[in-house]
């Protein structure tokens, strides 16, 4: 029945390698743990899983700072280990994205290696951007690293190398032949292996321009790019589009070259889905154009507010923007780069919002741990590990919350998630989350989920448009409610805390919390809750 594509309206699963199950007991998690939890996975009802990286790195940013790309790190396994996890998901009829990082190396890889020794002026240094200091000895521009501080870091001989991240991370110079030819070879070496695709990390930052040149208002730039900084949106905007190193034209021809790569592959469907942060929202459309990649997150749900209006304008802005270029946007609530939903909007909103997504059209990128309501960790300074907390003196306390392991049984921490010590702490107050808890009790979040995912696949995958039938500029009964009308479905989201009377009839197929009442045509849907209803 499904003519289109598998990626297009597809649900992927984000594995955070480290966190989801350790099989050896060194506290990590790792890849045959992966492997051997896939039949969770399938059970979900999710198409894919997306593995964020497990590539041989000193792990300075969780994996991000890649030594080698083609080549497994021994605390996740080994190759053999990443190709045994590929051929069981296929079994199972899962797809698999892996993680590719163009932006930078790790200051490990050989190449950074051979650069420092080459020195200045040499072959190897051009493969990143190594200047000479200016002459009163500042770095060659005023740019501030995504992570806090300087984005250039010297080197014994004077020279400064530049890394939009930590200093573990030099960025890679793409205007370099031998950038170009390696990352081919990366991206073959894993779709050989079996991988169906790639999210690409910082996909819209591979080229920069003005490299010698200081940018008027760096710390506004800094401010501007940092969603948790308030800041006036007029201010914010107009500075975005100024970035020197982000969304500029030449990444699209090398996703053009990638395309053609992917397209090589044929029958395959190989997919990419880029992490492109881009202002004004229209540009992220350029990222999924037909010759270009498939498709762009969109992050405008990480972080708003559990408000009508403004999740209407969100969700509405995002499908009209995607259909202009026929194509459909991406949901997601939580990543391992952002707070978990449940702690940002709270557990019960935070189902009602799940349910809601999850029927609207597109792909939806479930983050592992959302699916059992899990919330941030409660992390103690000296167990934090991101970078942008050692970066910013503690100033910002990172995102290691969101990155804890998962609760799978058992009365007390870690949950089985390890037979030793959990890299970061769980907490002891998760002992109703488990999947094991979960899974018997049919009011839980793991089973709300595991039954939209079906229901989806069953009533509204390829379906059709959204109709809007309650929001701010549709004659919306209250402020607190939004429905649309998808194929045979209705869907209901009431965000008050009061329950709402719709005058609507049909087979109530699930609802995200409370008891539905409906009679003579007329359906009461609980306070803070989604419903889906069958005509
Ligand atoms: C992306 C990743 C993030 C990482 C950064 C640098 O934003 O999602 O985790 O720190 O890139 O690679
Ligand atoms: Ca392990």
């Amino acid at each position: 029945m499904k003519s289109s594509p598998w990626w297009k309206e597809a649900t992927i699963y984000q594995i955070y390698p480290r966190s989801y199950f350790d099989s050896n007991g060194d506290g990590e998690g790792d890849l045959p743990g992966i492997t051997s939890k896939l039949e969770y996975v399938k059970s979900l009802g999710v198409d894919a899983i997306w593995l964020s990286p497990f590539y041989t790195s000193p792990n300075k940013d969780g994996g991000y700072d890649v030594a080698n790309p083609r080549d497994v790190d021994p605390r996740f396994g080994n190759l053999a280990d990443a190709k045994q996890m590929i051929d069981v998901a296929h079994e199972l009829d899962l797809r698999v994205l892996v993680d590719i990082v163009p932006n930078h190396f790790s200051d490990q890889h050989v190449w950074f290696q051979e650069a420092l020794k080459a020195g200045r002026g040499s072959l190897e240094r051009a493969r990143f951007h190594f200047y000479d200091a200016n002459t009163d000895g500042t770095p060659p521009n005023n740019w501030i690293s995504l992570f806090g501080g300087p984005s250039w870091t010297q080197v014994e001989d004077g020279q400064f190398y530049l890394h939009l991240f930590d200093s573990s991370q030099p960025d890679l110079n793409w205007d370099n032949p031998d950038v170009d030819e390696d990352f081919e070879k990366t991206l073959r070496f894993w779709l050989d292996l079996g991988a169906d695709g790639f999210r690409i990390d910082v996909a819209h930052g591979l080229v920069k321009e003005d490299v010698l040149k200081d940018h008027p208002d760096p710390q506004g730039l800094s401010d501007a790019l940092r969603l948790d900084m308030p800041m006036d949106p007029e201010r914010r905007y107009a500075l975005l589009p100024t970035v020197p190193y982000f969304d500029r034209q030449g990444v699209h021809e090398i996703y053009r070259k990638w395309r053609a790569i992917f397209n090589s592959y044929g029958s395959r469907d190989v997919m990419a889905v880029a992490e492109a942060w881009v202002h004004p929202p229209v540009n992220a459309t350029r990222y999924v154009r037909p010759d270009e990649l498939h498709q762009v997150f969109n992050f405008d749900l990480l972080d708003a507010s559990f408000n009508a209006e403004q999740l209407y304008r969100l969700m509405s802005g995002a499908l009209d923007l995607m259909k202009s270029v026929e194509a459909l946007p991406t949901w997601a609530l939580s990543n391992h780069d952002s707070p978990r939903v449940a702690s940002r909007i709270g557990e019960i909103e935070s189902r009602a919002l799940a349910l809601f997504v999850l029927a609207l059209p597109g792909s939806c990128y479930v983050f592992a741990g959302q699916e059992l309501g899990l919330p941030d960790g409660v992390i103690p300074d000296e167990s934090r590990q991101d970078p942008i907390y050692f970066r910013t003196k503690g100033a910002q306390k990172g995102r290691d919350g969101a990155r804890v392991p998962l609760p799978w049984n058992g009365e007390t921490a870690p949950f089985g998630f390890t037979s030793g010590s959990p890299w970061l702490p769980l907490q002891d107050s998760w002992k109703e989350l488990t999947v094991e808890k979960q899974e018997s009790d049919p009011k839980s979040v793991l089973n709300l989920y595991r039954n939209a995912l079906n229901l989806r696949a069953e009533h509204l995958v390829n379906n059709g448009e959204v109709e809007w039938i309650e929001s701010p500029t549709h004659g919306s009964k209250s402020e607190s409610l939004l429905a649309f009308k998808r194929g045979n479905v209705s869907v209901y989201m009431n965000l008050a805390n009061s329950p709402v009377e719709v005058q609507v009839s049909g087979k109530l197929l699930v609802v995200s919390a409370g008891t539905v009442d409906g009679r003579d045509g007329k359906v009461t849907i609980p306070p803070v809750s989604t419903l889906w209803l069958h005509h």
